[in-house]
């Protein structure tokens, strides 16, 4: 049978195939407003407008989304899966929301059954939000680690998750070792690491739970394991700011600490950076790391406004991607996110506009991650990861984002006008569907 494997999807398409911060943005999109993305074996065989592409893919099964804007899927750069039962703890700032809310919790994954429990309910959440990949912190329990990789591998995700590590500073049903934290990480990376799509990441906590024991054995693992990624937290609190510079009176700043340790690197991932300095900026800008936009989190434990224009310099440009960092952050949906990151910007007296947010949500998500090759766009053989979104999901957005004529379809200007309402109005009701490598997910 020919073309049992190819399928279409015809509907709004916009994507972003370069960065919005540094370039004019019609050079940065491509808007087919009838399209028709092709997809074969789980990858983009072809976007372009439906009358153009419709005689070569004449034979093919489509599904109709019309009246639908598809996205690239979204990607969460930063995110805990054994914190999603204790969102909206009330009332701490970070270290004592750390000791209050998130150890008793973390504890709970010493059960590997409880783990899968969880690991389930958060996969099937991020997807019902439109969410394909995620960079995700799981608990110091290497069983935890397993069930989340063996949840999001029945569901064939593209995701990278790491066991965290910390060996002091946190209570001791938490603690691992320097030696212990070293052999479990190496064997789940041997177990995991490129396991059909799935990735690990080199997990500390954050500078204040390792001893220097455990930092130099984590730069050993990232010398061993040159593709795997290094995931933790930076620069977020005041305190935790001054009580790092304590610990490391050595270290010039938070994030010298890790680059003393050799932590930093074109695969870190640091989440959130809200205290950072301008030095720290040009050092993450040389060494081409990444940093994770957390606003739902840093809003809600006063943590404070990431600076985006610091990052989206010209002088000292930082990749960025956008992370829910729930449970601090208060919600699993990018969409959400993308609005807290809008009013962050609008205290800052900076603007994000809807083209800038969905770069961030997808593309500059990719690229923080080093998987521009594989996702964040519908260039030709990437994996068709994807959302449908509905922008019209309640009676008010319906009447913010006026339907179109079929005659008379949205320009690129209108269509943006229409994405940044539903970034700032929307949720997982306006998540039609998701589909993970060309098949529709189920939830
Ligand atoms: N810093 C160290 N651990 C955590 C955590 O679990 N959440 C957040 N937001 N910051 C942290
Ligand atoms: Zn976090």
């Amino acid at each position: 049978m020919p073309h049992q494997t190819i399928k279409g999807f015809r509907a709004s398409f916009l994507d972003t195939i370069a960065d919005p911060f540094y370039a004019p943005e019609s050079d940065c999109v491509r808007y087919f407003p009838d399209g028709l993305l092709v997809v074969e074996n789980g990858k983009v065989k072809d976007l372009g407008s439906y009358e153009e592409l419709q005689t070569k893919y004449a034979d093919i099964l489509i599904s109709d989304y019309r009246d639908h804007l598809i996205v690239s899927g979204f990607i969460d750069t930063h995110i805990h899966f054994p914190q999603t039962e204790m969102i909206a703890s009330y009332g701490e700032q970070l270290l004592e929301w750390l000791s209050t809310y998130t150890f008793p919790t973390e504890r709970k994954f010493a059960d590997r059954n409880y783990a899968l429990e969880i690991a389930s309910i958060f996969l099937d959440e991020l997807l019902r939000n439109g969410t394909t990949t995620a960079l995700v912190f799981t608990a110091v329990f290497p069983q935890s680690t397993d069930a989340f990789f063996e949840e999001a591998q029945r569901r064939n995700l593209r995701m990278i998750a790491g066991k965290v590590m910390m060996d002091r500073n946190a209570p001791e049903f938490l603690r691992d070792t320097a030696v212990s934290s070293y052999v479990e990480t190496k064997q789940l990376i041997e177990k995991w690491h490129k396991c059909d799509r799935l990735l690990y990441a080199v997990t500390p906590r954050f500078a204040l739970t390792s001893t220097p024991e455990q930092l130099t054995n984590i730069s050993k693992l990232l010398v061993e394991f040159p593709d795997v990624y290094l995931h933790t937290h930076l620069s977020e609190n005041v305190k935790e700011v001054e009580a790092v510079a304590a610990a490391f009176p050595e270290s010039e700043g938070y994030l010298d600490v890790y680059d003393r340790a050799g932590l930093v690197g074109e695969r870190s991932i640091f989440a959130h950076g809200v205290q950072l300095t301008d030095q720290e900026f040009a050092r993450l800008s040389e060494a081409k790391s990444a940093i994770a936009f957390c606003p739902t989190s840093n809003l809600f434990l006063g943590s404070g406004l990431f600076k985006i224009e610091k990052a989206k310099s010209l002088e000292t440009p930082v990749k960025v991607g956008l992370g829910t960092d729930v449970g601090a952050g208060t919600s699993f949906s990018i969409l959400r996110t993308a609005s807290a990151a809008y009013q962050v910007a609008q205290l800052r007296s900076q603007k994000l506009s809807a083209i800038q947010a969905l770069f961030l949500a997808t593309l500059g998500g990719a690229r923080a991650l080093c998987l521009e090759d594989k996702l964040g766009n519908f260039e030709v053989g990437k994996e068709a990861d994807f959302v449908v979104l509905n922008l019209r999901s309640t009676p008010i957005m319906a009447l913010r984002n006026k339907s179109f004529d079929s005659a008379n379809l949205p320009t690129l200007t209108e269509i943006s006008d229409q994405l940044f309402a539903t970034i700032i109005m929307g949720d997982d009701r306006a998540i039609a569907a998701t589909y993970i490598m060309g098949e529709k997910a189920e939830f």
